[in-house]
């Protein structure tokens, strides 16, 4: 675990012994009971389950809405498409959350050998599941590649899939959708200045670097 990471987890941690001594009115003071009363009160499982709450909640949702953005702008006719149909933006983000998904990989042990496609997957051996390459499998989506934001709706793997799939997927396509209708509402003249748009380098992730917009 590299060091800047070690320390925001020991930081969190601290945060966890100081509320559950001397709770406040905050969300980390809430989780401490509710947690307990699932029999979770390890102070390092609930300062690891904040952190995923923060990368989850916080990073995937904020740089979900600058990809959104980024596919819709670099797409003028789905743009012109949506612009005056508001009833359409809960599909433009699912399909723009299909083709530029936030959570690129998941990962899984394999519980006993088994065999997928061919290939012999050996039990206790770990596996990456590529969400970003299922969300464009031609099988599942003609023109996989294509931004088309009338496709016929067809289950995604944005948000996993199963009992562990995103608790918060809802809520994330919910904030997703108020603030690019705002954004339509309040940028009408929006262009991109950047052409390519840079991703950063993260194997599990797909996040613009920055999103510059003209106003
Ligand atoms: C666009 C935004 C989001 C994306 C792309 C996303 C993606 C995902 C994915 C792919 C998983 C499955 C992980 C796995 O199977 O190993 C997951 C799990 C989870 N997500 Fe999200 N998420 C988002 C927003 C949120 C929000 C807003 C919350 C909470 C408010 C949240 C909370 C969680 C939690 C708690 C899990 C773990 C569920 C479990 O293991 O049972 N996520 N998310």
């Amino acid at each position: 675990m590299d060091n800047q990471l070690a320390a925001f987890r020991h930081y969190v941690l601290t945060v966890v012994q100081a509320r559950t001594t001397n709770p406040q009115h905050d969300y980390v003071s809430a989780l401490i009971p509710a947690m307990a009363e699932a029999g979770i009160r390890d102070p390092m499982v609930l300062a690891d389950t904040i952190i995923l709450l923060f990368a989850d909640a916080v990073e995937n949702v904020d740089r979900g809405i600058a990809s959104v953005v980024q596919s819709l702008l670099s797409n003028p006719d789905q743009f012109a498409a949506l612009r005056g149909v508001p009833e359409r933006t809960g599909a433009a983000i699912e399909e723009a959350l299909r083709i530029e998904s936030p959570a690129q990989a998941i990962a899984r042990v394999a519980r006993s050998d088994t065999e997928i496609h061919g290939t012999a997957i050996k039990q206790d051996s770990t596996v990456l599941l590529i969400l970003g390459a299922a969300n464009r499998d031609p099988a599942q989506f003609p023109a996989p590649d294509r931004f088309d934001i009338a496709r016929p709706r067809q289950a995604y793997l944005s948000f996993g899939k199963g009992k562990h799939s995103c608790l918060g997927a809802q809520l994330a396509k919910a904030e997703t959708e108020a603030a690019v209708a705002a954004f339509l509402a309040h940028a009408p003249n929006v262009r991109l200045v950047d052409d390519a748009p840079q991703w950063l380098a993260r194997p599990g992730h797909r996040w613009l670097a920055h999103l510059r917009l003209a106003l």
